[in-house]
């Protein structure tokens, strides 16, 4: 089966053709240069480029596919959550299309595409070694959630932030540096070669049965810190320090928090998708000390927000005999407790 995913929630605007696990095509415009001068996405401005963008992606992603509208099975678009204008640019295209092409209609939640990630290949890549359970840390500019995904369709949320999200905790740490947008990135870059232990900032560990995050104390910490302690120059080695010291903090966190959910749930796997599973750090500190649990992190560009993830999950739910019917609408706020299979 074709399916044409549709994922607008954010500030991606993506469309992918998935057959099975196999990526077809998967077209993803960003928007960085919209968002830099604010180093935040501004959810107006995002809507407006949703709308300038998604007929040439769809159409891009259907081309290099190779298959044509008509050869559709179905088209899967993420409803939520999510910025509500993106959400209502990629849901009326995708109504549109099913509409005139006479396909089934299935509106997915944007975590459950997440989970896919690791379950997607290339053509020529073996099937991926994979299955559920698992655990997943789903860390982006708009979300840091912990959730335990029995089976397709049964998720338990573990844990998440309960105010900024890992990537905005990122983003904002590195305005304060005076780094460009998107922060993670760049504090990445300038932690190369910075002493991570040079600067001890607080790790919010909260209760220790709760997989919660928070990361608002670091970044006031942050704050205080550059008060007390101006950075002389850029790029200098105190400059590196305190960027790696910044980076430490929010990584060991993620890791901790992430390998203690698995044990305390008896998962052996750890999924880590979101912008943020890009960061090196993240990913060596994992495996330092993921011990024997075995750590997923799928390429970049299925990490970050994409459509084939949104065309796996709607196939899935197709086999299961879903799908929606017109009066489907957007959810910006949908707790995944409320998903079923
Ligand atoms: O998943 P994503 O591309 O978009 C959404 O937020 O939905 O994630 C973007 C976030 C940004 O906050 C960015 O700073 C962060 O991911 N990010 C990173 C890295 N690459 C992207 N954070 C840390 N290290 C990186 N290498
Ligand atoms: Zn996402």
């Amino acid at each position: 089966m074709n399916i044409l995913g549709i994922e607008t929630s954010c500030d991606e605007t993506s469309a992918a053709v998935v057959a099975g696990g196999v990526v077809c095509s998967n077209v993803v415009q960003g928007q960085v240069e919209c968002h830099a001068e604010y180093g935040g996405v501004v959810p107006e401005l995002a809507s407006r480029a949703h709308i300038r963008h998604i007929s040439a992606v769809v159409s891009a992603a259907l081309h290099q596919s190779n298959r044509t509208a008509q050869q559709l099975d179905g088209i899967a678009v993420t409803v939520g959550p999510g910025l509500i204008g993106g959400l209502l640019v990629g849901l009326t295209v995708a109504k549109g299309m099913a509409l005139a092409l006479a396909k089934p209609l299935i509106g997915i939640h944007h975590m459950e595409g997440h989970l896919m990630s690791p379950f997607l290949r290339t053509q020529d890549e073996p099937i991926p070694d994979c299955d559920f359970p698992f655990v997943a840390l789903l860390v982006s500019g708009g979300h840091t959630l912990l959730l335990h995904a029995e089976r397709f369709g049964l998720y338990h949320l573990l844990g998440q932030t309960r105010d900024d999200a890992a990537g905005e905790a990122f983003d904002k740490g590195a305005r304060m540096l005076g780094l460009a947008y998107p922060g993670g990135p760049a504090i990445a870059a300038l932690a190369q070669g910075g002493d991570p232990q040079a600067v001890r900032f607080p790790r919010a560990w909260l209760e220790r049965d709760r997989f919660d995050f928070s990361f608002s104390g670091l970044k006031t910490a942050l704050r205080t810190h550059l008060l007390t302690h101006p950075l002389a120059a850029e790029e200098s080695q105190v400059h590196r320090d305190v960027a790696a010291s910044y980076q430490e903090a929010l990584v060991e966190v993620l890791v901790v928090k992430a390998l203690a959910a698995c044990r305390a749930v008896g998962c052996q796997r750890l999924l880590v998708a979101g912008g943020v599973g890009a960061n090196q750090r993240l990913r060596t500190v994992l495996a330092q000390r993921a011990g024997q649990i075995q750590v997923w992190v799928p390429p970049l560009s299925l990490c970050t927000d994409n459509g084939a993830m949104i065309a796996l999950a709607g196939w899935h739910r197709l086999l299961l005999g879903q799908r929606s019917d017109w009066s489907l609408n957007v959810r910006p706020r949908w707790p995944v407790a409320e998903l079923y299979a």
